[in-house]
């Protein structure tokens, strides 16, 4: 059975649809959206030789005309070439501001063709259908889009809402288990930034989600939508609560800057550790408990998700470093860092002037290099 999340935001308030073999009923979900029956859906070169005749034929049933704009697979394509290639290529497909872009693929897609549709012709409509599980409980939902610099990741961007987003459960079937897990992160995160018993259920029940049955998966990705979209409701622009949705982002954009945003480290990975570092970080601030931080650890690592620094690439990481890429990180307000910190599971907070003297000990004291 399907589920439809709304999210609440006035005008641009729109639905999260969350079930399976929901790509088949994309025409039909999508038709309402179009004010011409024609759109362009950017893919990438993975997703849509797995999946992009599907979608046609879905959209094609429901009398829409699709024009696919395929941009290689990799977070590379999320630059200002790639976004420059996206733009022309939809300028050359003559769409007007009635017409609609879909996104149809993972974070990189999504962000990179959100991005496209907030800036072509000055904001143009778009639906998001995404295909991995880290898109389809994060970032698909709440509007944040960008693209990346050499000064960094997500640096330029615009808030654009789509205004539908398609979570097809069996487009998942067809990713790999190490992206599952990574995705698996961002699920584990909600129960700790907020669901003390969605947490609880997720200690039961990662095995089944991690092995794609049904229920589970339907029930956890329905779950993460539910808490990001009301979340996002409250605080579309991260003036307050949304900063919630980074635990485990500061320390874990630290670590994947250094190292290189690529293989070696999946987002997700990153923020699986980055997670159980800001618990461990707010145990020996004596925030919250030991016990809470061992088993916000434990429940990671079950997922086979990285917990620790030796974890994680060659492990060896200079406590200097790790403390430099924090403060550039572009939460980080007036050179302070800001951090979100646990009092328990399920309760979290946005802590914005944390000392960088004692985040390098800490780090230190968890294996970094003085
Ligand atoms: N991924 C965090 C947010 O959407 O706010």
């Amino acid at each position: 059975m399907n589920r439809t999340i709304p999210v609440g935001l006035g005008t641009r308030a729109y639905d999260v649809v969350v079930g399976h073999g929901l790509l088949d009923d994309a025409g039909t979900l999508c038709a309402p959206f179009l004010k011409r029956g024609r759109t362009a859906v950017v893919s990438d070169a993975t997703v849509w030789g797995l999946h992009g005749a599907r979608l046609t034929a879905a959209l094609a049933a429901a009398g829409i005309e699709s024009h696919p704009v395929v941009v290689p697979p990799g977070e590379q394509t999320k630059s200002w070439e790639g976004l420059a290639d996206v733009s022309d290529r939809l300028l050359a497909l003559g769409l007007d501001r009635g017409d609609l872009i879909i996104a149809f693929g993972g974070g990189v897609v999504g962000d990179l063709a959100g991005f496209a549709a907030a800036i072509y012709k000055r904001g143009i409509d778009f639906i998001q259908i995404p295909t991995t599980l880290l898109a389809q409980v994060d970032s698909s939902v709440g509007g944040k889009t960008a693209i990346d610099t050499p000064h960094g990741k997500n640096l330029i961007g615009a808030f654009h809402q789509p205004r539908l987003v398609l979570a097809d459960l069996d487009v998942l079937a067809t990713l790999s288990a190490r992206e599952m897990r990574a995705g698996y992160a961002e699920v584990v995160k909600y129960g700790l930034l907020g669901d003390f018993a969605f947490f609880e259920w997720l200690e039961a029940n990662s095995a089944a989600v991690l092995a794609r049955d049904p229920d589970a998966l339907a029930y956890a990705v329905a779950r993460s939508v539910e808490m990001k979209a009301e979340i996002v409701a409250e605080d579309e622009k991260e003036a307050g609560r949304r900063a919630l949705l980074n635990l485990g982002h500061t320390f874990g954009h630290a670590l994947e800057a250094e190292t290189g945003y690529g293989e070696a480290l999946l987002h997700g990975e990153a923020v699986a550790a980055g997670s159980a570092i800001a618990f461990r970080f707010s145990a020996a601030q004596g925030l919250c408990s030991g016990q809470a931080a061992e088993r916000a650890e434990a429940a990671i690592a079950a997922a086979g998700l990285p917990t620790r620094l030796s974890q994680v690439a060659s492990g060896a990481f200079p406590a200097d470093a790790l403390v430099r890429h924090m403060g550039q990180d572009k939460k980080a307000e007036g050179g302070k860092l800001t951090f979100v910190l646990a009092r328990a599971l399920g309760d979290t907070f946005v802590a914005k002037d944390v000392d960088a003297a004692a985040v390098r000990d800490f780090l230190v004291a968890e294996g970094a290099l003085p």
